[in-house]
């Protein structure tokens, strides 16, 4: 098996070559193999140490980030995160703008790694959504600027590009046969890596994204979000419906009984976007075959989320409701069950509903 990390220094050589685990309790019932592609254990602790990596690495390749430039980003999370620890090992300065939804926990990592903060506390007047303010917040400090550098990466082409590694590393841990791959969504940089890597050495492997309802990536009802990693505010242009076979809206509630559940089932503490992965496949069971192995990416881990997805009294501020399992004496699962859509699953017949639990 061939190391991405061969190179590399510090704690840049501990980036990407994640275990992938079989789950042998989460699921029962149908004689599936189902695996975790755990990028919880970046050092950074998010899958976002491989997109903040390729994307830094290629700009000081090609020249554009050189020992005096101030590196930009927008991000309320993950990627935040790996860029300050990246910029940190490389000496460079870092500036992350935030908006009043950020996880505090997140901003005292991207603080402590030496990041500074520039907070957008308007949202675009047109859209109602803070992303846009952000984006204009980061371009206008590059056009005051020339040594600030935008990394952007809604369209820089190495942030996909990080992912088809990711997606080469499952091929090899699983010797080319994986059947489903599970992934969540944002600006759709891992789905496509991984969707172009399974096209271009043929691999026989059904992609599905897994968003959040409430986010702009796939048609439905635009609402509030309270967990980062998982949906949008835009649609980003890596995103591309020809590349996967289907998609699966979460609720948030979706994501909380699920992340509960695989605690409790197979001792693994995860972020909010890894609980919706793991309970869109519980929602595509009828559609997966025996015999095969089903791969869900596990993109951060739960201990920054220990205030909300894991607080019992947040949980009950935010939605009136344990959350099914989630807590003792939680009530029957409320919440709408996760909406399937599936492009060309059988041959091109198009399908579209919503499961019962
Ligand atoms: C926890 C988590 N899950 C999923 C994603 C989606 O990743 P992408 O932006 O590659 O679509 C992200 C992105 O930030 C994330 O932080």
């Amino acid at each position: 098996m061939s190391d991405c990390r061969e190179g590399r220094r510090g704690i840049l050589a501990s980036i990407g070559n994640t275990p992938l685990v079989e789950l042998s309790s989460l699921y029962t019932g149908k004689p599936v193999k189902y695996y975790a592609k755990l990028e919880s254990v970046n050092p950074g602790g998010s899958i976002k140490d491989r997109t903040a990596l390729s994307m830094i690495d290629n700009a000081i390749a090609d020249g554009r980030i050189t020992q005096h430039t101030t590196v930009v980003e927008s991000s309320s999370g993950n990627l935040g995160v790996g860029l300050a620890q990246i910029c940190a090992y490389y000496k460079l300065k870092f500036v992350c703008i935030v908006d009043p939804h950020a996880n505090a926990h997140n901003v005292n990592i991207i603080k402590a790694y030496g990041g500074r903060i520039e907070y957008v506390s308007e949202p675009d007047i047109e859209t109602g959504e803070f992303l846009p303010a952000r984006i204009a917040r980061a371009k206008l400090l590059c056009q005051k600027d020339r040594d600030y550098f935008w990394v952007n990466q809604y369209s820089n082409i190495h942030n996909p590009l990080a992912h088809r590694e990711t997606m080469r590393e499952i091929a090899d841990q699983l010797d080319g046969k994986i059947d489903y791959l599970f992934c969540a969504v944002s600006t759709c940089g891992t789905v496509r890596g991984c969707a172009e890597y399974v096209r271009e050495s043929g691999l026989d492997t059904r992609i599905v994204a897994v968003d959040v309802a409430g986010s702009r990536i796939f048609p439905g009802g635009v609402a509030k979000r309270h967990f980062p990693g998982m949906g949008a505010g835009v649609r980003s242009p890596h995103c591309d419906d020809g590349l996967i076979a289907g998609y699966v809206l979460v609720s948030e509630q979706d994501c909380i009984r699920s992340c509960h559940r695989i605690v409790a089932r197979e001792g693994l503490l995860l972020g909010a976007s890894s609980g919706g992965v793991a309970a869109a496949v519980e929602a595509m069971q009828e559609h997966i075959e025996e015999g095969s192995n089903c791969v869900m990416i596990f993109a951060d881990r739960g201990e920054r989320y220990l205030d909300t997805l894991y607080s019992e009294e947040w949980i009950m501020q935010c939605f009136g409701e344990k959350c099914g399992e989630a807590f003792p004496g939680g009530g029957p699962y409320q919440a709408s069950a996760p909406v399937v859509t599936l492009f060309d699953w059988n041959g091109g017949v198009s399908t579209e509903h919503s499961m019962d639990h």
